[in-house]
């Protein structure tokens, strides 16, 4: 039987329109047949202080025990400053401390984000990027999702109705699933 690839995804926005959970909401739709995706919700976790990292919210157990449980990391990051919002930041720092008890290690990630600018969420993509260095994952290089000027993309009913960004979407979980197959070595 084939195996199945799960995937948590989250998005670095709490907004209620946010963009970026609208990707990761066309992502549901469009995962391959051998992946399965499912969405945490980043609201609730605490700011990270490193003298309560060895006890951890429930909300933050919940978030690493996820993390720990799938296969592959697929994250929708907005831009913010240019750079990572701190809510997605803070929560990468939650899930990885403390020492030694990082949830992301060795774990395959890919990356996607939009952004009302033209450059659809690049920089903060590129400092994303540079944090898997140091948390030992293994983040896809390609395709690069970047999504500009989202509000030509998505409608206000949250729904992605451009076909090439969906296409894009769904070439990068296509992408995903091999990679972590790849990784996996089945
Ligand atoms: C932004 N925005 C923004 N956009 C961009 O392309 N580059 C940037 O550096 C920034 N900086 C920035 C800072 C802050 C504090 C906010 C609130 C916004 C605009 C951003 O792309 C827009 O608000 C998106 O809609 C945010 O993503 P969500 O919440 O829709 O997922």
């Amino acid at each position: 039987m084939e195996k199945i690839v799960s995937i948590l995804g989250f998005a670095g926005s709490l907004r209620k329109d946010s963009y970026n959970r609208s990707l990761l909401r066309a992502a549901l739709e469009l995962v391959p047949k051998d992946g399965k995706l499912e969405v945490f919700d980043l609201d609730g976790i605490p700011p990270f202080n490193q003298d309560l990292e060895n006890q951890p919210s429930e909300k933050v157990k919940e978030f690493k025990a996820k993390i720990r449980a799938a296969d592959a990391i697929l994250i929708a990051t907005p831009e913010y400053n240019y750079s990572i919002p701190g809510v997605l930041k803070n929560a990468i720092d939650c899930a990885s401390r403390p020492y030694g008890d990082n949830a992301f290690e060795h774990k395959p990630v890919a990356i996607m984000g939009a952004s009302i600018g033209m450059t659809g969420s690049a920089r903060a993509q590129y400092h994303l990027r540079q944090c898997f260095v140091f948390l030992t994952c293994f983040a896809l290089n390609q395709p690069e999702v970047m999504v500009p000027f989202a509000q030509e993309k998505i409608d206000r009913d949250g729904m992605v109705t451009d076909q090439k960004t969906r296409e894009k979407i769904r070439e990068l979980l296509e992408s995903l699933v091999a990679w972590t197959k790849r990784l996996k070595q089945e």
